[in-house]
């Protein structure tokens, strides 16, 4: 999709549970090793959410930071999205929560379910809002407490992923050129049990065998989500250029979904984007869904590899199939 909307980020924040898990650590619970887990994927190690931490309270502070550097205070959000599959409860949404937390007031929170798209999904949706004039100031957060939904006697998921948060405040660009250029958003439904959680939903409720049988667990098939996203990510990146009318080669940094190391890469070499213009982080956090691209253009801002007038593009994809893309000039 070709946007050219006058929206820009105001400010992004991060959070990171102190708790690191190394692979050695992994190595305790299954069969596996840091070198196979370092050479198949890149992740190091990854963090956990510790007592009194769940992603009410990852996202209350990384909106608190993404608030502060934006310069608005809580009453001056006009809309709350918080993209993640780990919610606090099932009801009420992670997005109500969080606004009674920051003080905001009693405006529209909603959350996303997108899974490792969302937080490029509720900024693209988020930023009609402000394009429209039905919202100044939006809260976006991608916030994910994955640990709690990962079965640590599965050597195939449970190395892979880990717990963080993200925020960003949008807004109408105060400068012209600022602009999200082009996106995209799509879903792959009929692919939908590539990557799932099968007890305690609606169609089976928790229960005592679903618990026993490790249903309520996220399940995966590995090998065949690696060549979708391989794919994808490549595809995305490339289209959504080709959409904004702009070369690849003017790309000042790609904020990539962390999922593996190995599909970063194959995308990136494949779109002819040197890794010198990507952000990896996934060697100290793996793969947080939602909140992945969201601690990546944090990390990218703090760290000053992103200036005025930069061209800056995140992909992602996840379960759902989902995948997107947002391409902004900053
Ligand atoms: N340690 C050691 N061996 C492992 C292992 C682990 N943690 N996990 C799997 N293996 C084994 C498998 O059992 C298999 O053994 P076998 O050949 O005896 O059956 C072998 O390694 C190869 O398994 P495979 O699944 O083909 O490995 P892979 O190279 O595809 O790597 C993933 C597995 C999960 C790392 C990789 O498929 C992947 O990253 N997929 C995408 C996942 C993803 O991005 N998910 C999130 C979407 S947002």
């Amino acid at each position: 999709m070709k946007l050219g909307w006058p929206v820009e980020i105001a400010g992004t924040g991060a959070y990171l549970p102190e708790r690191v898990v190394t692979n050695d650590e992994m190595a305790q619970y299954v069969d596996t090793s840091h070198d196979w887990i370092v050479q198949r994927t890149g992740i190091h190690e990854r963090r956990r959410a510790g007592p009194g931490e769940s992603t009410v309270t990852m996202a209350k502070h990384a909106s608190e930071a993404a608030l502060a550097d934006a310069g608005v205070t809580p009453d001056e959000i006009d809309l709350i999205v918080v993209a993640t599959i780990t919610p606090d409860y099932q009801l009420p949404a992670t997005a109500c929560l969080l606004q009674a937390e920051l003080g905001c007031r009693w405006v529209p929170a909603y959350d996303m379910a997108a899974a490792c798209s969302g937080y490029v999904w509720a900024l693209i949706q988020a930023a009609q809002y402000v394009v429209n004039d039905l919202a100044q100031n939006v809260l976006v957060v991608g916030a994910e407490y994955l640990t709690t939904i990962t079965d640590m006697q599965d050597r195939g998921t449970c190395i892979l992923f880990g717990d963080a948060a993200g925020a960003a405040v949008i807004r109408r660009s105060q400068v012209a050129d600022r602009r999200m250029l082009a996106g995209q958003w799509g879903a792959d439904g009929y692919r939908s049990m590539l990557i799932n959680i099968p007890g305690g939903g609606a169609k089976e409720p928790a229960s005592h065998r679903t618990v026993d049988e490790r249903l309520h667990f996220m399940h995966m098939k590995g090998r065949e989500v690696y060549k979708f996203a391989v794919t994808q990510m490549h595809s995305i990146l490339v289209d959504t250029c080709a959409e904004a009318g702009v070369s690849v080669d003017d790309l000042k940094l790609v904020v990539p979904h962390q999922s593996n190391l190995r599909i970063i890469e194959s995308a990136c070499k494949r779109a002819g984007v040197p890794m010198e213009k990507v952000v990896v982080n996934i060697n100290r956090y793996g793969n947080s869904s939602a909140a992945s691209c969201a601690v990546g253009l944090h990390e990218a801002r703090q760290e000053g590899r992103i200036q005025e007038g930069d061209l800056v593009i995140m992909v992602a994809f996840g379960a759902g199939l989902t995948w997107g893309s947002l391409l902004m000039r900053v």
